[in-house]
This record gives structure tokens, C-alpha cells and sequence, in this order.
């Protein structure tokens, strides 16, 4: 295993033909601007040959990220007993890649990123759920069949700057963990204390 990212590629795909639950997952963790720590689910898509996350830019964590793009991103796929840990550096891409990707995004998904956008900022109090939801079926009945991504919503690049990986064995077997570091066009991997 010397490339990291083509190592966790593989993985996906075998996680994949598994069945893994968690195939399509990872956990971003960002901190506040009050140095919060604070983490969620998310889906991490692969993009071009990268990695990257889709966010609305109103949410606490496009906050988080503006502010401190560095962040961590982990993953764990029960399939193969592997645990992948990643500090990334998220940044937006492109509007044209985002607009191709978005516009294969579910309805009602596009319909909340615009509404991100207006009255609801994503992640802000909600004073009735029934608010929502009536502002969601009049927008939908608003928008026409295809609508362009709204400014807020953000494919972020995953720039992976060093990994881990724990690959977890039977009881009675020591658990394998590597750090891979980059140098360079490639990556040193170092063997840690699992
Ligand atoms: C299975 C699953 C997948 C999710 N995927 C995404 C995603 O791709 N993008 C996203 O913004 N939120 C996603 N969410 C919701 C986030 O976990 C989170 O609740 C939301 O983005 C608000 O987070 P924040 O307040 O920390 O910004 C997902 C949640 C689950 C349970």
C-alpha cells in the first residue's frame, strides 16, 4: 500500500460490492471559530479523480469551513474492518463541476439548497417544522424542472495532506496502523502504534 488515496478508492469499491452501509459515508469534523469541535455524516463523493463533500455554504459547518478550511474526514467500512483517517484541506470547487453534479441531486435536496439560500439558512432555529415544509412545496411548485444551483450550495475539493489507515484483525492478532505523509509527487508511509 504506497498511494493512500488509490488504497481508500479500492476500498470504496470493495466496501461497495460488500454492501457496506457506510460505503458512500464519511465523518467531517471541523471546529467552530470559538475552537468547538464539532462532527456529522456526510456523503463523500469522488469527483473527477478526487475526493469531495456537497454542502450549503449557510450551514454551521460552511461556517466552520470558511473560516478554517483544514478539517478531518474518517471513515470506516465494518465490510472489511478497515478505518481510513484523512486531514483534509476543503475548498470550493468549481461552479461548472458543481452545477454538473448538483443537477443529478435529488428534488427535494435542490429545493432545501435554495431555500438555504432565503428564509431558511441550513442548521438555523426553525420557530414551527410546518413553516418548512410549506415553503418547500411552494418553491418546488416555483422553481421549473431544472433548476441552477443557488450560490450557497458548494462542492468542496478534498486536498488530503497526510491519511491513516487501522486495519483492525482478529483478537488474536495485532491490528495494523499507517501514516502516510506527503513528500513530494508521492507519499512516505510509517508504520504507528495501533
Ligand atoms: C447518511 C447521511 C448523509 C448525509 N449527507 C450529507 C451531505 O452529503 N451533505 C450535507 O450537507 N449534509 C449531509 N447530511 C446531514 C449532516 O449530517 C448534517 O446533519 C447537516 O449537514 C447539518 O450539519 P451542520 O449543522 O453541522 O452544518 C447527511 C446525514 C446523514 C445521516
Amino acid at each position: 500500500m504506497a498511494d493512500p488515496l488509490a488504497a481508500l478508492r479500492q476500498d470504496r469499491s470493495r466496501a461497495r460490492e460488500h454492501g457496506d452501509a457506510n460505503a458512500e459515508l464519511c465523518w467531517l469534523a471541523t471546529v467552530t471559530v470559538d475552537r468547538q469541535p464539532r462532527v456529522r455524516t456526510l456523503v463523500l463523493r469522488d469527483v473527477d479523480d478526487g475526493l469531495a463533500l456537497f454542502i450549503n455554504a449557510t450551514s454551521a459547518k460552511g461556517r466552520d469551513l470558511a473560516a478554517q478550511p483544514n478539517c478531518q474526514v474518517a471513515t470506516w467500512y465494518p465490510s472489511l474492518q478497515r478505518q481510513w483517517r484523512l486531514e483534509v484541506r476543503a475548498e470550493p470547487l468549481s461552479r461548472a463541476l458543481l452545477t454538473r453534479h448538483w443537477q443529478r441531486r435529488p428534488r427535494s435536496s435542490q429545493v432545501m439548497d435554495h431555500l438555504y439560500g432565503g428564509e431558511f439558512p441550513q442548521s438555523s432555529p426553525l420557530t414551527d417544522p410546518d413553516d418548512l415544509r410549506r415553503a418547500h412545496g411552494e418553491l418546488d411548485d416555483e422553481l421549473g424542472a431544472n433548476p441552477e444551483p443557488p450560490a450557497a450550495a458548494l462542492a468542496l475539493g478534498l486536498t488530503v495532506l497526510r491519511a491513516e489507515c487501522l486495519q483492525i484483525h482478529p483478537a488474536d492478532r495485532l491490528h495494523d496502523r499507517w501514516a502516510f505523509v506527503r513528500t513530494g509527487d508521492g507519499w512516505t508511509r510509517q508504520a504507528l502504534v495501533p
